[in-house]
């Protein structure tokens, strides 16, 4: 799946993304023929592809389970998302949780003796958004089945 002479800026996107290689080779160029360069980057490579950005950013709408205006703001001239503004906080959170992910993937998941996951190689067991949002803009909460939370665990082994 991934390229012999893989770039060191994809390696980079494909850390804090861990499908965005295999959504990179599947996009259709369609969806991003009038894409500007990007003039906003804080987290992503800023030299970072058309391809991979947007790779990225449909990982964030299948994850989330939103249109890409749930974080980017509508111009209201225009009515077409500007994708370079930084005016809605769903934005800012995103980049709050791709720092946070990014760090749960290099800091401690790699902490564990039994992460052996080269970097750029194998990326299952990582971290994606969809981990935690499964779909939803907040993730979903759970709720243990009745008969699993009558208290706290008993100090013998159960039965
Ligand atoms: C969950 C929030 C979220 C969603 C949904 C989302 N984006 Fe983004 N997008 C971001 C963030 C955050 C950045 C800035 C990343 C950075 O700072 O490195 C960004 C940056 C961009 C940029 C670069 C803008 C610039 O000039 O710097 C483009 C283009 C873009 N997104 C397009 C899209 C498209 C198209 C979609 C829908 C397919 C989409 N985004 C969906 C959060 C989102
Ligand atoms: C470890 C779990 C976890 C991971 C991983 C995670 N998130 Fe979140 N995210 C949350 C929680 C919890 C909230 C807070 C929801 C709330 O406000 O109730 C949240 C909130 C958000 C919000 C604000 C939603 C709103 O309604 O305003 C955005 C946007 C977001 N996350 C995007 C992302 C993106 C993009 C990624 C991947 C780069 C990501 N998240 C990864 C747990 C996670």
């Amino acid at each position: 799946m991934l390229h012999r002479n893989l770039s060191s800026v994809l390696i980079a996107a494909s850390l804090l993304f861990p499908s965005a290689c295999l959504f990179a080779q599947a996009a259709p160029s369609e969806q991003h023929r009038e894409m500007p360069k990007p003039t906003n980057l804080q987290i992503l490579p800023k030299d970072i592809s058309t391809k991979d950005l947007m790779a990225v950013m449909h990982d964030f709408t299948g994850d989330l389970g939103v249109h890409c205006t749930f974080c980017h703001e509508v111009n209201a001239q225009t009515h077409r998302p500007d994708f370079a503004s930084d005016a809605k906080p769903e934005k800012a959170a995103a980049r709050v949780m791709m720092r946070m992910t990014h760090e749960i993937n290099t800091k401690y998941l790699a902490e564990l003796p039994q992460h052996e996951h080269a970097e750029g190689t194998e990326h299952e067991g990582r971290v994606s958004c969809s981990t935690c949002h499964q779909g939803h803009p907040e993730p979903p909460k759970f709720t243990p089945a009745p008969e699993e939370h009558h208290g706290p665990p008993p100090a013998a082994p159960a039965k």
